[in-house]
């Protein structure tokens, strides 16, 4: 069962495939967004990758093939999924028949949670008529699968059977598991930094790491919004399943929220918009020598503009500040007429994995206490949520 969001616990079964190295990343990405994994693996996968891993990742120990009691089967009460990746050929047609001969096998043949099985295998494997059998019989049971992909095989041969990426199977088992809060509602949200030129080579930015705009992105999603994200340059890969826009400059961000922001139900303005541009970039490289001064002029207030539509979305501003962190967010709020602003503390929040936010609404004031921004954005989500209900 999904507990409380961003800590469910999944069951990560590993079978005996080359792609098992991918779970040790998988592991990772799991643990990033919160949830509790507790890792199986078959006598076969342990020749992949050792279990040492996997314990050292997933933080738990980890269980192997050999079980001694049926206490084992309880693994899998209290998880919200098992997701068996890789899955081989060869599982797949244990589940298909139904077999409990081994604790992976077992597990899932007692369960009471969703069951995900991310097939990898050699081409002709997946082709074989008995693997579409099987995968025809583990579809009609409820069982979803995610990929596998096209492309090159470790085997050296190109065709179906690779494993899918982990950040997109992390991303469909997380998504199937969410609660659809949000199902219909059509969400734009902006994050990252932008760059504000100085001359062709030099830019003004600021620290904003995007993992918090990001993230809020993948919530939305997971919870079956429609996600629109408009992003100045980050590191990050762009979740899954959003319509990904990006830019650089705050104009660049202006003009493509003013030309997606039509239908949006809800704005979610999370980057750090460069409130100040050069005045007159140079169109050559400054050479240096000298003082070099810079004349600044003030760019669009992209939140404001968007709240002061004729018929806006329900606006979400973000406040980092330095200090007086309710007063400010409470000025800002008024100045831009936005109904809820998420306020965090600059110095403990940029470019960081936790954070720890407080979401101001008329009125009211929620601390959310430190954690990863996975999670915080998981529930400013939900309070998004019952504001637009
Ligand atoms: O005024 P301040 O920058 O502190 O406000 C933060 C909020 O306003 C954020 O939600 C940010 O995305 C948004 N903002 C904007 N355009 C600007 C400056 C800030 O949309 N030029």
């Amino acid at each position: 069962m999904a507990g409380e969001r961003g800590s469910m616990k999944i069951i990560l079964g590993i079978t005996g495939g080359i792609a098992a190295y991918k779970a040790a990343e998988l592991v990772r990405l799991f643990v990033k967004r919160g949830c509790e994994v507790e890792v199986v693996m078959t006598d076969a996968a342990t020749r992949f990758i050792t279990p040492l891993t996997m314990q050292t990742l997933s933080g738990r120990p980890v269980r192997l093939a050999q079980w001694d009691d049926m206490a084992h089967i309880d693994l899998s009460r209290g998880s919200a999924a098992i997701l068996v990746a890789p899955a081989t050929a060869d599982f797949i047609a244990k589940i298909a028949q139904g077999h409990a001969s081994d604790l992976l096998s077992s597990l899932c043949l007692a369960r009471d949670c969703s069951l995900f099985l991310v097939p990898a295998m050699n081409r002709q494997m997946w082709d074989n008529p008995a693997t579409r059998r099987n995968l025809a019989q583990i579809l009609e049971d409820g069982v979803h699968v995610v990929g596998p992909l096209e492309g090159v095989q470790a085997c050296g041969e190109t065709g179906m059977g690779r494993m899918a990426e982990p950040d997109e199977i992390a991303s469909a088992v997380l998504s199937a598991l969410s609660p659809k809060i949000l199902s219909g509602k059509k969400f734009l949200v902006t994050a990252g930094p932008t760059l504000e030129a100085i001359d062709p080579v030099r830019v003004i930015t600021n620290l904003s790491s995007g993992k918090m705009g990001y993230a809020v992105a993948q919530a939305a999603l997971d919870s079956g919004a429609q996600v629109i994200l408009v992003s100045g340059p980050t590191c990050l890969p762009p979740p899954v399943g959003v319509k990904f826009v990006p830019v650089a400059s705050a104009r660049e961000m202006r003009d493509a929220v003013m030309a997606n922001v039509g239908g949006s139900d809800v704005f979610v303005g999370v980057a750090a918009v460069a409130d100040y541009r050069v005045a007159n970039p140079s169109s050559s490289k400054i050479k240096k020598g000298g003082t070099l001064k810079l004349e600044l002029e003030p760019n669009p207030d992209i939140l404001q503009e968007v709240a002061s539509m004729e018929n806006p979305p329900f606006c979400v501003g973000f406040a980092a500040e330095t200090g007086n962190l309710e007063e400010n967010a409470r000025l800002k709020m008024k100045r831009k007429n936005v109904p809820m602003l998420v306020g965090n503390l600059a110095q403990d929040a940029l470019g960081r994995d936790e954070s720890e936010i407080v979401i101001f609404s008329s009125g009211a004031a929620k601390q959310l206490p430190r954690a990863a921004k996975t999670k915080l954005a998981a529930q400013l989500i939900e309070e998004i949520a019952r504001a637009i209900s």
